[in-house]
């Protein structure tokens, strides 16, 4: 195979007069009396290269009647566009890799975001979701970069778990039995003969074995898929998505939200520097969210609110708005509740902490006032919650008098009740939701469209 220039390189560089090859997929082929324009993308950036063909070219009828996603390569050199864009190429020559034909699923035009999550094994090849998945992977770099220059090591936790580190029972079960005979003992599956010889599932949190390497090195963070089988059919849940999650030995609450903030503001930042065409092409795209461009940059230079639990249902009860959930101190915050605080209130990313203890996790670090916990949860616009985290009980008995409270079987958790026997220090960590991160820097509105193949509640295609 010959080699290829990326049309990333291309555009980068400009030099007007050389000779290249360029390898991608048609968007487009206007053609016309004496020439085409044959428009390509080969997924490099967000730029298409448009070539003039000739009539002369040996293989002119062929070429200029390709349809879209046709693979082909073209050399040619680069000359000044006569058009909009920047440059363009002067093809000498084109091959054709392979054509599509009429039934290809994708056409030019009526490509609903709906429709496109059908066509998930062919829906990067479009303009909007080759921009989606370059943020992602900026994104990606961002985190280990951010993370990494902070000292923090990278910590691969374990994808199966045998305990519930959420303690909220929405786990996978992973086992090898055939499930038409499953064995039962006291009305429950027995598990002394399955793979493991124990009841064990897919991880909802790295969070309990990050705290252990934390006890060690320090700070970590993982960066991992989790699974969650909570029944939440809505645009920000997913069955299966990916969660970074910082931990920081020796930390309190309020370091733990200074270092968040400064997560998701160097995530902007990041994002905005290495793509500004995906990022500008977002912001444009129909359906984008209004000033999507300005909220980043205003938020990457903005203090994050911070308010007690207390305080926002203050806030909320005073509002005069009607919600379809009251919201009185010791109820949940709904996702209207969130949204009016970041949204309409603050109109700026919101770290809300103190919850109650109730409808937060165990593991979670008892406030003096019983009946409270040192939580934090970051609101951010257009989403809601974006992290959620913590200071960890790190005294033995009051985590295990949570446990008890709980009706957890604490047999499981040995271990992570030693790091409270061993060298317990105050440590802090949280979890960010890298999809809903993504939503929220690319303006999608449903998480379905940030990962490459969702899993949702009766979806498991591809
Ligand atoms: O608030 P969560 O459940 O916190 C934890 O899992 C802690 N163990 C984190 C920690 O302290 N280390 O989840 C953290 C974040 C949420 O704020 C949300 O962004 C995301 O994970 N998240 C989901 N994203 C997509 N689909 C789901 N079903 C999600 N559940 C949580
Ligand atoms: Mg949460």
């Amino acid at each position: 195979m010959s080699s290829r220039t990326p049309i990333r390189s291309i555009f980068e560089n400009k030099t007007l007069g050389e000779n290249f090859t360029v390898k991608g997929w048609i968007r487009s082929v206007r053609k016309s009396k004496k020439f085409s324009f044959i428009v390509i993308n080969d997924g490099t950036c967000q730029w298409n290269l448009q070539a003039i063909v000739d009539m002369d070219t040996p293989n002119y009828e062929q070429v200029s009647s390709l349809l879209l996603d046709s693979a082909i390569s073209m050399t040619g050199t680069l000359v000044e566009s006569r058009g909009k864009q920047p440059v363009e190429m002067q093809a000498k020559s084109v091959e054709i890799i392979s054509a599509t034909d009429d039934t290809y699923p994708l056409q030019k035009k009526a490509t609903s975001l709906e429709f496109l999550r059908e066509q998930a094994h062919l829906r990067a090849r479009t303009q909007t979701f080759g921009a989606v998945f370059r943020v992602r992977h900026a994104l990606a770099m961002a985190t280990h970069k951010f993370f990494s220059d902070k000292g923090f090591y990278y910590l691969n936790s374990p994808i199966i778990s045998a305990v519930d580190g959420e303690g909220a029972g929405e786990m996978f079960k992973v086992s090898t039995m055939d499930l038409a005979k499953v064995p039962v003992k006291e009305g429950k599956a027995d598990h002394t003969d399955d793979y493991f010889g124990k009841e064990v599932s897919l991880c909802v949190t790295g969070q309990l074995e990050g705290e252990c390497y934390a006890m060690a090195l320090g700070s970590i963070y993982t960066f991992g898929p989790t699974f969650r089988a909570e029944n939440s059919n809505t645009t920000r849940h997913l069955s299966e998505f990916w969660m970074i999650e910082p931990e920081v030995a020796f930390a309190d609450l309020e370091e733990i939200a200074d270092l968040a903030a400064d997560y998701i503001k160097y995530l902007i930042d990041y994002a905005l520097k290495e793509c500004p065409h995906e990022l500008e092409f977002l912001a444009t795209r129909e359906g984008a969210p209004e000033g999507l461009l300005e909220m980043l940059s205003h938020v990457k230079d903005s203090k994050f609110i911070r308010i007690t639990y207390t305080e926002a249902v203050e806030i909320l009860s005073k509002s005069g708005k009607k919600f379809e959930f009251p919201c009185t101190w010791g109820a949940e915050l709904q996702t209207e509740h969130e949204r009016f605080l970041t949204e309409e209130h603050f109109k700026l990313p919101v770290i809300v902490t103190d919850y109650p203890k109730e409808f937060k996790a165990f593991y979670m670090k008892q406030n003096d006032d019983g009946k409270t916990v040192r939580a934090m949860d970051v609101l951010v616009p257009g989403i809601g919650e974006i992290i959620g985290g913590s200071q960890r009980e790190d005294n033995l008995e009051k985590l295990e008098a949570r446990m008890d409270h709980d009706g957890m079987d604490k047999s499981g958790y040995w271990w992570y009740m030693d790091l409270r026997r061993y060298g317990s220090v105050p440590h802090a960590g949280f979890g960010l939701g890298f999809e809903r991160a993504i939503m929220y820097i690319t303006g999608m509105s449903n998480i379905r469209d940030v990962i490459p193949f969702p899993r949702t509640p009766k979806n498991c295609d591809f």
